[in-house]
């Protein structure tokens, strides 16, 4: 275990409870970094930390919601005397709900019909309340820690920021309105703190997974019996890998956008890991 670069490093992961960021979580602190875990619910942290421990690294898990900057700050506060001052920030946190997503694919005359099949959710019908939350967690989510932990970094003069984009960032996804302009919203805001930050030593880059299987996903993705549903073969048809992506496909994009010896003039961009979903047309 340990690596001259990330070997006794602050390093806090948010959304570190997830599919995608408790494999970060654990690679960060198999190189050697002291990772704080960042997330709504301690049961979902509380397994990482212990096989962290378990595997001689360390880890502190915090129950936060990351768009609450009180709750962030205190966090922070917490780090700080616990592991000492973060260094570098991983912004896993992030997610789409069932209620902020249409039902139809593409508008169908039927949803502003009188007879409008039971359970139909089209763009007239979409709640903005529900688009915000998901809005707000995959931006204000984002901006707090950079913000909170961006401060800190500001004050060391060095730092490296993750973000978390999607395909959706690139070009919107059937059904996924609020999260794909949200999406977008990571990209811009990765570009906009890398250029407001190069002055504080602190590069800012994101990545773009394709599709990997999480909880939510899994649902929409696959069929009990272990198949594809039709939105999976579809997405499947435009993957010319042709697979779903596993955590690990992630660890060595975001150990590389972190590290300041082989990533010291990158800050700014987005990179896909998606098996070559963007350079597909699928046709
Ligand atoms: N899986 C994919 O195919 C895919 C593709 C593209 C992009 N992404 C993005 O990659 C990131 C990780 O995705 P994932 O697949 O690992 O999702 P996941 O398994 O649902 O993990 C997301 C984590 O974020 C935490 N979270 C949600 N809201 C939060 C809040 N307000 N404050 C703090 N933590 C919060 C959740 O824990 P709590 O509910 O306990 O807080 C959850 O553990 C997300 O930003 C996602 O949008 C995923």
């Amino acid at each position: 275990m340990g690596d001259s670069f990330f070997g006794e490093k602050v390093a806090v992961v948010t959304g570190a409870g997830g599919t995608l960021c408790s494999a970060v979580a654990v690679e960060l602190a198999r190189r050697g970094a002291r990772v704080a875990l960042l997330g709504r619910t301690m049961e979902k942290l509380e397994p990482v930390a212990a096989a962290i421990a378990s595997a001689g690294g360390t880890a502190l898990p915090l129950g936060v919601d990351v768009t609450d900057a009180a709750a962030v700050e205190a966090a922070c506060r917490r780090i700080t005397e616990r592991l000492g001052p973060c260094e570098l920030l991983v912004n896993g946190a992030g997610g789409n709900r069932n209620d902020a997503v249409t039902t139809t694919t593409e508008f169908e005359p039927s949803e502003i019909g009188d007879a409008r099949p039971e359970g139909m959710r089209g763009f007239f019908d979409l709640d903005p309340g529900r688009m915000l939350d998901v809005i707000e967690l995959n931006t204000i989510g984002t901006i707090i820690p950079c913000q909170v932990f961006g401060r800190v970094m500001a004050g060391r003069g060095s730092g490296a920021i993750v973000n978390f984009a999607s395909m959706n960032s690139y070009r919107p996804l059937s059904r996924n309105l609020a999260y794909s302009l949200s999406k977008a919203g990571v990209t811009n805001l990765t570009q906009w703190l890398a250029a407001y930050l190069a002055p504080a030593g602190i590069r800012v880059n994101a990545v773009a997974p394709g599709f990997f299987a999480n909880e939510r996903s899994r649902k929409i993705l696959m069929t009990e019996g272990g198949g594809l549903t039709a939105r999976g073969q579809n997405v499947m048809g435009h993957t010319p890998m042709k697979r779903f992506g596993d955590a690990r496909d992630l660890l060595g994009a975001v150990c590389w956008l972190l590290d300041d010896r082989e990533a010291a003039f990158v800050t700014g961009i987005t990179v896909p890991v998606d098996g070559g979903f963007l350079a597909s047309s699928g046709v």
